[in-house]
Order: structure tokens, then sequence, then C-alpha cells
């Protein structure tokens, strides 16, 4: 059900994982739809100081049925504790509220504009103390990417950016490619904002491979080298966007999804986040 990808410091990433912001509306419902992706055979969970669901979804990882060296779990740095400064304490506190023993990826949650270099150095500190096997980036774009790796002793291994057929960022895939930086997918179905799974090229090719559009665009996913994050509160749903490992998809749907991109954001433009 699930394959694992290598991070560029031997790491081994679960692909997909699984998304949780705004999986709920509260503790409870959180806690609940992690128990069910882990049932469901997800074995990497993504979520972020920002989410404000650290707690549940530690709890989930604790009391589910997936011992926690079988599992892979990111969390978050937040902008505001960099701009105040607080960087190890943020961590701490992640670490803390997560109560899972260790965490196996950090990452800098949006790049925050004149402290790129600085943020980086006290990720590296942190990844140097042994709590985390992995650090990385997320929301950085090229310009970004460089400013970072210009003073970097460590290469980030993953940037999670927003991506899916109508926003493509082949640039950026380059970009990673070429460092060892392994691009997670955030929103890869789309969000509801936009028409992404209604779209026809998507839906022509689900019928053909009788699949549905919504595994169509994860299998796109793993066959780029992206990990995708899909979200979902449905215990179906989750079984189906990791039903992904039975068909392919030709170069020519391939190419025929990735002349879908139109540039097109449903989150914020990592250089007009403020904190
Ligand atoms: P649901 O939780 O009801 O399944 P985002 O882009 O913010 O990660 O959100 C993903 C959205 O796509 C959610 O609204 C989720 O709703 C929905 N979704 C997830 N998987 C599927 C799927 N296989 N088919 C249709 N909708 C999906």
């Amino acid at each position: 059900m699930m394959k694992t990808r290598l991070l560029n410091n031997g790491t081994e990433i679960p692909s997909p994982g699984f998304g949780t912001y705004r999986l709920g509306s509260n503790d409870e419902e959180i806690y609940r739809a992690v128990r069910h992706a882990l049932d469901a055979g997800y074995r990497h969970i993504d979520t972020a100081s920002m989410y404000g669901n650290e707690v549940p979804v530690g709890k989930a990882i604790r009391e589910g049925n997936v011992p926690r060296e079988g599992l892979f779990v990111t969390t978050k740095l937040w902008g505001s504790d960099i701009i105040q400064e607080g960087i190890e304490k943020a961590f701490d506190d992640s670490m803390q509220r997560l109560d899972i023993g260790y965490i196996d990826l950090y990452l800098v949650h949006w790049p925050v504009k004149g402290k790129i270099a600085y943020t980086w150095r006290e990720m590296e500190r942190i990844y140097q103390s042994g709590r985390v096997k992995a650090i990385g980036v997320s929301n950085h774009l090229i310009h970004h990417l460089d400013a970072l790796l210009k003073e970097a002793e460590i290469i980030p291994a993953v940037d999670q950016v927003e991506l899916h057929p109508y926003l493509v960022m082949q640039d950026l895939q380059d970009y990673c490619h070429e460092k060892g930086i392994v691009v997670e997918s955030w929103s890869p179905l789309g969000s509801s904002k936009i028409p992404l799974l209604t779209d026809p090229v998507l839906q022509e090719i689900a019928t053909r491979k009788e699949k549905t559009t919504a595994q169509v665009i994860l299998r796109w996913n793993l066959q780029k080298q992206l990990v995708p994050l899909p979200k979902s509160s449905d215990g179906d749903r989750q079984r189906e966007n990791i039903s992904l490992f039975d068909f392919n998809l030709t170069a020519d749907e391939m190419a025929d999804i990735d002349h879908l991109d139109r540039s097109l954001r449903t989150g914020i433009h990592p250089d007009a986040i403020t904190f």
C-alpha cells in the first residue's frame, strides 16, 4: 500500500503522506481521523504547530496500532517564532505537544524575509542535537532556496509546497531534483477552491484507467518523484488516496497532465505571507 523514498541523509520517507491541516473541527474529530488513517495504512503524518492539532495528532500516534519506529511524523516551525527568535523553544513546544519521543522531519513552514539564513542555522543546530531525523523547508521558491543554500551546511531534505496539476512549478521541481531535495505536494487535489477533480482531461484518463481523478493526480505525483500529502476525513477516501500501486500512467498521460498547468495557486504566495 505504501512505498518509501530516500531523503538526502538516508532517512526513508513513506509516500503518500497524510495531511492534517483543518482535518476536523475539534480534537476528537482530528484524533479519530488520524487513527483511521493509520488503520487505512498511512505511515507518514504531516502536521504543524500552526495547525493547532499537535496534541490530538500525537495522541492518535501514541494510541494507534503502529509502533512509533514504523511511522514518519513531520511538524513545522511557524514564522512568528522565527521573528521573535524563539526557534529552539518552538521546537521544544512541538515535541512536548506531540509527545512521541522524536520528530522525523522538522520544516521551516514559510520563508521569513531577511531571516532565511538565520533560521536555517538554528534548524541545523536542532538537527545536530539528534532529536529530529531530518530537516527541511516548506513554501520555499527558488529564490528562497538560493538564499538558504548560499550559507547552508546541510542541504534541506524536503521542500513542501502547494503543488497540483494546475500549479506544477516544473522549474522548482527540477531545481530541487538537481540539489537532492525531495518535493512534497500540499493540497495535491487542489483543495475545494478549484474544480481540479472535475477537470475533463483528468476525468478522461481516470475513466480509461478505471480509477478516480484523485487517484490519477496522486499517481502523477508518485511518477514525478513527488511525495503527495492528501488529506481526507473520510475513511473510504483515505483508502482511495493510497490505492495507487496497481496502475501506471503512460508518458503521454503524464505529459497531458503536465500541460494542465496554469500557475493557479489556492493558497497564499510565499512572498506575501505575514505572521
Ligand atoms: P474530505 O475530507 O471530505 O475527504 P486540501 O486540498 O486542503 O488538502 O483538501 C483536500 C480536499 O479534498 C478535502 O476537502 C477532502 O475532503 C477532499 N478529498 C480528499 N480525498 C478525496 C478524494 N479521493 N476524492 C474527492 N475529494 C477528496
